[in-house]
């Protein structure tokens, strides 16, 4: 662990459980379309089983729950074309979008006939790798497939209950070869610092990843939000956040040879000597995309320094679209440090923040208003101050490790503390948590 993690992790805790907090009064505005074609998030939540770890918003898949879920959510895609929206990228995150593949094509190939989108990625769990999969996905023109593996140890897989429902360690390998060449980037979800994995079972699934040769890898540290916690200890186990740093330096100096980072978690294959082979699609949309809409229930939006997050409620998503109504159920306007801290982490994410960008958003007030956050970052050697841009050092990209995953953990113990209020349309036991905030029920009205 690094002398600084448990004070930065205080700090960062405190800051971004802040910047989560939707106050129960505020009235719900609805976003007005960009100038520019903005990213489209689309959230299917239904999984085949429910994994312990994840703080997603995931229900368990019901075939006539999807069927209907599905139409409300090309209703609401429809309503953001007549409200003026324009995109230019899709990307389709879960749950499990892959569960339903008709339902999935159809709402894919509704956006393609609404807007002249350039890339769309799909994410997937291992038990979905099939031929029947790949051809309906190539055929919506997905360029960009996402797949959940989390570790290949058998033990580990066991442990975090996906070897029965998605496969053991050999089986995901296997998929994983076929899958292989299929899209323009094949990415693979890790996890790392799991409970009970050592450095020799890391060191086991990195020879297992370069052997594969995927495209593009993301290797996330396991992140818990509090209200999560007691369930992770008892199922996953306890996190030891001790060995985090030296996993995270064991990833680095094996990818390096043969991967580049295109953010602090995701590596990029490196093309063949000689080879000009197009880039790999990158995994984060918020890094160059600064505003994105979230179309289904438990989606986010940001929009003009303003975070909307649609209800949670499948049920309330159902009938507020069903009615021509907004699903979105609570908003929250960023202050102008707010924005800025915002952009700083998701730029600097993605590795580089350019001074003429700086400038054309925030002008000089940013080197006053972020003074503290940059010298802070600056005297533990986490930036750099390049002739054109602020760039993260090997440290900074450990930093903004840290910084990303305190970043989910306020999200997500937003949308554990959402979900508490649904449990029974969930299916799910009742937590052990024991705050329950009020329930937002307001939707603006008519959103067209
Ligand atoms: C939310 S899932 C959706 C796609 C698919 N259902 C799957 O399991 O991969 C996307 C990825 O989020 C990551 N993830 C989920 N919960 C996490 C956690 N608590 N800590 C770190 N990564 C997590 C996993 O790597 C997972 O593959
Ligand atoms: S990790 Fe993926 S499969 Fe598991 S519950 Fe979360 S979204 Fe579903």
């Amino acid at each position: 662990m690094l002398w600084f993690e448990p004070l930065l992790l205080k700090v960062l805790h405190r800051e971004y459980a802040a910047s989560m907090h939707f106050a129960a009064a505020d009235r719900p505005r609805l976003p007005a379309p960009t100038a520019q074609p903005c990213q489209l998030y689309v959230h299917v939540p239904f999984c085949q089983a429910l994994c312990p770890f994840c703080s997603f918003h995931r229900v368990q898949f019901r075939e006539e729950k999807a069927g209907v879920y599905f139409q409300a959510l090309r209703a609401e895609i429809r309503s953001y074309h007549v409200r003026g929206f324009a995109f230019s990228d899709v990307y389709v995150g879960g749950g499990t979008p892959t569960i339903a593949p008709l339902e999935l094509t159809r709402t894919l190939e509704l956006i393609r006939s609404l807007w002249p989108v350039r890339t769309i990625s799909v994410e997937t769990n291992p038990n979905h790798l099939h031929e029947e999969t790949f051809a309906a996905l190539e055929a919506a023109g997905v360029g960009r497939v996402s797949v959940g593996v989390q570790s290949f140890d058998d033990q580990l897989l066991r442990q975090m209950q996906r070897y029965e429902p998605y496969g053991s360690g050999a089986q995901i390998r296997e998929r994983l070869g076929t899958a292989r060449g299929r899209f323009r980037t094949l990415n693979v979800d890790m996890i790392f610092n799991l409970p009970n994995q050592t450095l020799a079972m890391l060191e086991r699934d990195l020879a297992t990843l370069l052997e594969l040769d995927v495209d593009q890898i993301s290797f996330y540290p396991l992140m818990t939000a509090s209200s999560a916690r007691r369930r992770m200890d008892m199922t996953v186990g306890r996190v030891d956040p001790g060995r985090r740093h030296d996993f995270y330096e064991r990833i680095l100096e094996t990818l390096r040879p043969h991967y580049s980072a295109a953010s602090a978690w995701c590596f990029n294959r490196k093309p063949a000597a000689g080879c000009s082979a197009d880039s790999p699609m990158i995994d984060e949309y918020i890094i160059d995309h600064g505003d994105y809409v979230g179309v289904g229930s438990g989606a986010f939006s940001y929009l003009g320094g303003s975070l909307y997050a649609t209800t949670f409620s499948l049920n309330q998503y159902r009938r507020l679209i069903g009615e021509g109504r907004t699903a979105i159920t609570q908003s929250k306007r960023f202050t102008f440090k707010e924005r800025m801290r915002y952009e700083f982490l998701v730029r600097l994410f993605g590795l580089s923040l350019p001074y003429t960008e700086v400038r054309r958003k925030f002008g000089r007030a940013f080197w006053v208003y972020m003074a503290p956050e940059l010298i802070a970052m600056r005297l533990i050697g986490a930036i750099r101050f390049a002739a054109t841009r602020i760039e993260l050092t090997r440290i900074g990209m450990y930093c903004w490790v840290l910084m990303m995953a305190e970043f989910f953990n306020a999200v997500n113990e937003f949308r554990e503390q959402m979900r508490l209020h649904i449990r029974a349309e969930l299916d799910e036991p009742p937590p052990h948590a024991a705050r329950l905030p009020a329930a937002p029920t307001a939707a603006p009205e008519a959103s067209r």
